[in-house]
This record gives structure tokens, C-alpha cells and sequence, in this order.
């Protein structure tokens, strides 16, 4: 008997959602006589109901295009934007889904889209998740889809920036992707030789870049590079945000909780441009000149590696096999060389971030990449 799936892509996009699909929707077709039901813009399709069968004509010619034939969005189906208000829109989507006669709901996105899904999965649909962030941080998968190719692109932004500080005698700092997690920055930043790393896991203190990036002067090296993960922050600031998230838990009542959301609001709108504090710091603590290139949205664009190609492929096609076999409720993970289901619940409400001890903070260490700790 064929039986039915739906597919959605969610969240932020990334390279290698296309081969994710097309993985899944030819090995749906030509391996398990499942027939394919994509939603567009991610929950919001499903709450909507605008869909397209994915057939062979839909799914060619994809593998190598970046972001995804299905759009995407960052709706959430329990807090949805309908009517100008924030809504519980589950039930909705549970008849979008019967309506299809669904045997099973694919979910690709990241650690927001692993939740959302989850609650779907609580409302008695069969889910099956595939893990994708740019940021690598989903636990229970060595990796994530779309991370590879990002950290090509940024890791080619260090190289490039070489040059041009070199013959400017400047400090350039750039700042890369990540969310709360420093995978990015740390991998392109060891990748591409920075000088400095910094990271959300590790909190700085600006007087330790200074003096690193002095260090390297008097050794006759004029130039640095300082890759900054978008979620870094000082040892100062650290210490606030943390006071403010205590305070926020400790609030007497719902006045007082308000209060300090909004003080918390202020800080992290304050953070956003905390690079380019940070460049005008360094200029006057070395008496060197500094530029900032925030890469933003080019790490998620255009063409995707071969592994992340190669990745994608794979998910999908494992995914397939596992709904072909009766099994919902689960992300499909990568382990080493091979693809594994695991539960759904062990994923939600979690974060894989860069340990302390991991190698690649070792490795900065021990070539003599400044970490500002
Ligand atoms: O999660 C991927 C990511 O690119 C993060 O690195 C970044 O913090 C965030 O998405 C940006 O979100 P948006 O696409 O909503 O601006």
C-alpha cells in the first residue's frame, strides 16, 4: 500500500535543504512507493495548506541549488502570528495533515524546528526530524546539514582577509554566524589561521586580544586577523547578562519579571554590534588601525559542498527507508560514516555547545591562537 508523507523545511535555510529533499522524495518514490507531499514556508504551509506533490520533475535538477524549493519560515505552530495574534495553531495543522491522509511528517531544521516539531509529535502525528543549522548545534548528531558548507565560506573570508590586512598593517575583525554556539567561528578561525578567536563559550577580556595582537608586533608582524563568533562576549558582559537572567528567575511577581525582560531585551539589542565596539576598543588599546566585516547571510547562501551534498543525500534517503519501515518519533543523526534514528525527546530543549576540553579549542591553543581568556 503507497503511503503518505509530508515534508517541510524550517527555520534558518541552508545549503544542502535541496539535496535533503531530493534524497528523501527519489528514494520515497523509487525505492518505497511512498508518495511525497512538500509544504511551503515551513509550519506556516502546513497551518495554510499550501503544498505541491513532489514528483520527478519537481525534484531534479536541486542538488546543487542552495536554499530550499520549499521556502521556509521561523513560525512556530504553538505561538503562530494569525489574525495580528500569537496563536496555538496545532489543532489546525493536525488536519492539514489527516486531510492529506498522512502516514508521516518530515521536519528539517534546527533546534527550534526539533521543538515545534516535537509538540506536533505530542498532538499524536508521526514526526521524523532531520537535523540542519549553519550553527552545528543540535545535540545527538556529530553534525549538522549546511554546517560544512558555511564553514567553507567563512573559512575563505579568513584566507581573503589575510592579504588585505597584511598590506594595510590593520586588525580585521570578522564576524561569523553561530547563534549561542561558537562551532563556526572556532572551526574557520583554526581553518584559516586567525590570530584570535572568540567565542560564546569562552568569554574575553579585551586587554588579552589587545596584548596578544601587541605580541605579534613586536614580533614584526604588523597585521591580525580576530574571528568573532556573533555571540561572543566579554567577561564583563557575560557577568551581567547572567546577573540579569537571575534576576529575571528570582522576579517577586509579573510587574518585576517585565521589568528585567526588558532590561535583558536592552542588553542583547546593545550586543548586537558588540564587534564594532570591539574594534574601536583594540584601535585604541594597540594604536592600530581596525576594520570589522560581518560575513551575516553570505555563509548561508549559494552553492553547497560536496559534503553537505553528499550529507543531505543521505539523511533524506535514510529517512525514507526508516518511515518505509514503520518508524516515527525520531531525528535521524550522523554518527561517524553512517546515519542513526534517535529518539525526538533526547533532542528537544538542548544545545550542543563547544566544550572547554574540545579538541579544536586545543588545537587553537596549542598553534598559539589567542582565545581573549
Ligand atoms: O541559525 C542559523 C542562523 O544563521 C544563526 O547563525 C543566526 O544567529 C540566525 O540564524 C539568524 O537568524 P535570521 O535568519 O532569523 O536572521
Amino acid at each position: 500500500m503507497i503511503k503518505n508523507v509530508g515534508v517541510l523545511t524550517a527555520g534558518g535555510d541552508t545549503p544542502g535543504l535541496n539535496a535533503a529533499l531530493r534524497g528523501l522524495g527519489k528514494s520515497a518514490m523509487y525505492e518505497y512507493n511512498l508518495q511525497l507531499v512538500g509544504f511551503y514556508d515551513g509550519f506556516r504551509g502546513l497551518l495554510n495548506d499550501r503544498c505541491i506533490i513532489m514528483d520527478d520533475s519537481s525534484l531534479s535538477g536541486i542538488l546543487t541549488i542552495g536554499g530550499t524549493i520549499l521556502g521556509t519560515s521561523r513560525d512556530k505552530p504553538h505561538k503562530m502570528e494569525v489574525g495580528g495574534k500569537s496563536q496555538d495553531m496545532r489543532d489546525a495543522m493536525v488536519d492539514t495533515y489527516h486531510k492529506h491522509h498522512l502516514d508521516a511528517l518530515v521536519c528539517i531544521g534546527g533546534g527550534g524546528t526539533q521543538k515545534n516539531a516535537y509538540g506536533l509529535m505530542e498532538k499524536g502525528l508521526n514526526i521524523i526530524t532531520l537535523p540542519k543549522t549553519i550553527d552545528n548545534d543540535i545535540v545527538n548528531t556529530d553534525v549538522t546539514l549546511g554546517f560544512d558548507t558555511a564553514l567553507g565560506i567563512a573559512t575563505d573570508a579568513v584566507d581573503r582577509l589575510h592579504s588585505t590586512a597584511h598590506s594595510h598593517h590593520r586588525i580585521i575583525l570578522v564576524e561569523i554566524m553561530g547563534h549561542n554556539a561558537g562551532w563556526l567561528a572556532l572551526g574557520a578561525g583554526v581553518s584559516g589561521g586567525a590570530d584570535v578567536i572568540l567565542i560564546p563559550e569562552i568569554p574575553y577580556d579585551t586587554h588579552n586580544i589587545a596584548e596578544a595582537i601587541l605580541e605579534r608586533s613586536r614580533s614584526g608582524k604588523h597585521f591580525s586577523i580576530v574571528a568573532v563568533s556573533e555571540g561572543a562576549m566579554s567577561k564583563k558582559d557575560r557577568k551581567r547578562e547572567q546577573e540579569l537572567i537571575d534576576e529575571k528567575q528570582d522576579a517577586k511577581d509579573k510587574k518585576e519579571k517585565r521589568k528585567v525582560k526588558k532590561v535583558l531585551e536592552e542588553f542583547y539589542s546593545h550586543q548586537s554590534n558588540h564587534t564594532i565596539r570591539l574594534s574601536r576598543d583594540l584601535e585604541q588599546l594597540t594604536g592600530l588601525e581596525s576594520r570589522v566585516t560581518i560575513l551575516g547571510y553570505v555563509q548561508r547562501g549559494g552553492i553547497p559542498s560536496a559534503r553537505d551534498r553528499l550529507l543531505g543525500s543521505m539523511i533524506g534517503g535514510s529517512t525514507a527507508a526508516l518511515i518505509a519501515e514503520g518508524i516515527s518519533g525520531v531525528m535521524v543523526s550522523v554518527k561517524g560514516q553512517t546515519t542513526k534514528p534517535v529518539k525526538l525527546e533526547t533532542v528537544v530543549n538542548k544545545r550542543r555547545i563547544v566544550p572547554a576540553d574540545h579538541l579544536w579549542v586545543k588545537t587553537a591553543r596549542r598553534v598559539g591562537t589567542c582565545l581573549g581568556d
